[in-house]
């Protein structure tokens, strides 16, 4: 393989960090499953405007590629090789009461981590056969449980179009087809081991063999993120017991992205910003110091609708679960305060 062609206009930290160097010293090099540095790389370079551009096929890509991964890590995560990483899902140390108990501004909250099953390929280079056995592993970790989080599993083989629409539409679904996922290898076998559970009242949702193995969901109305937090963690204790995630004390859980190594966590709300969508520096300075990253309402890499955004933690490695939704809503308290002194009078 010779140096990829990567345009001077390229801004990702693909392009950033794999110099011509970086790419002699790895470029014959593999895991033990196989995964080449062209795999590593072949999302970012097919898709100039990534923003990251690389992809993990197992844990041991994180070391055998560490020239490359490293400094990207750095840069998105602020963390460094010799740091460790700790978690801490204890609700009990939040402290986040409604940022906006009259309901003014947040529309939705949303917590999701991503989870990979130990000593299993990732999906740029899964089989058919492991992801079919992820996807039987995960039900009948979800079979255990209870209550408030009991539900049903919706396979995306024979799902009819409307019902995906529908739950795409009502942001619970996953897109099809994203060219990222697609070019490091993520779609082969589409929709083939894929699918989604939800509860009853649709406010805790697992995704299957999408980006991560598991992407475990807690989802509702309004804004009251310690509500959402606690049933994430509820649920997860159950799954945890029944199944072993890729977990290590640097890089903590094991995620195909390396955006989302450690917490795997992303908490957000969608919301509403009339004011400040008018002076997007006041609104960057604010989401910059609260760690925070602004996308729009329809998934990654979608625009914002109107003045709604979805504000969510950037970081998720090297702080704990309950740092990245305490970030979160410290960052929307300002959000708000700032929005409200906008407001015409
Ligand atoms: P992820 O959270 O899995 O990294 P996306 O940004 O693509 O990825 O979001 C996945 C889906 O979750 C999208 O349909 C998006 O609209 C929805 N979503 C994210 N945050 C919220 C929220 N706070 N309220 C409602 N839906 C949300
Ligand atoms: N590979 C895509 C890019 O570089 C997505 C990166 C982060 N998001 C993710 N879903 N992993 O733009």
């Amino acid at each position: 393989m010779d140096y990829p062609k990567l345009p001077k206009k390229c801004k990702s930290l693909l392009c950033k960090y794999l110099t011509p160097k970086v790419f002699d010293t790895l470029k014959n090099k593999k895991t033990i499953n196989g995964f080449t540095l062209e795999l590593v790389i072949n999302s970012g370079v097919q898709n100039i405007d990534s923003s990251i551009g690389v992809y993990a096929g197992d844990e041991e890509s994180y070391t055998t590629f560490a020239a490359l991964f490293d400094p990207i890590i750095k840069e998105y995560h602020g963390f460094d090789t010799q740091d460790k990483h700790t978690s801490n899902l204890n609700p009990d140390d939040l402290n986040t009461p409604n940022p906006d108990s009259e309901g003014k501004f947040i529309v939705s909250t949303r917590i999701r981590v991503g989870r990979n099953i130990d000593n299993m390929h990732l999906g740029a280079v899964i089989s058919q056969g492991q992801r079919d056995l992820v996807e039987s592993t995960a039900l009948k970790a979800l079979s255990a449980l209870e209550g408030e989080l009991a539900g049903n599993y919706y396979p995306l083989l024979g799902m009819t179009k409307e019902l995906q629409d529908d739950l795409y539409k009502e942001h619970l679904l996953f897109k099809e087809g994203d060219r990222f996922l697609d070019a490091a290898g993520y779609n082969r076998n589409w929709p083939d081991g894929r699918g989604i559970y939800h509860n009853h009242d649709k406010t805790f949702l697992v995704w299957i063999n999408e980006e991560d193995q598991l992407r475990i969901i807690s989802i509702q109305q309004g804004g009251d993120i310690k509500e959402v937090f606690i049933r994430l963690v509820s649920a997860l204790k159950v799954i945890e017991t029944e199944v072993t995630f890729a977990y290590n004390n640097h890089l903590g859980y094991i995620t195909s992205c390396p955006t989302n190594l450690g917490t795997a966590m992303r908490a957000s709300v969608h919301i509403t910003l009339p004011n400040l969508a008018k002076d997007m520096d006041a609104f960057k300075a604010i989401t910059d110091k609260y760690y925070l990253q602004i996308r729009g309402i329809n998934g990654e890499h979608s625009a914002n609708e109107g003045s709604v955004y979805d504000i969510s933690n950037q970081r998720r490695l090297g702080i704990t679960e309950v740092q990245a939704v305490q970030n979160l809503h410290d960052g929307v308290v300002a959000l708000i305060g700032a929005e409200k002194t906008l407001a015409p009078k």
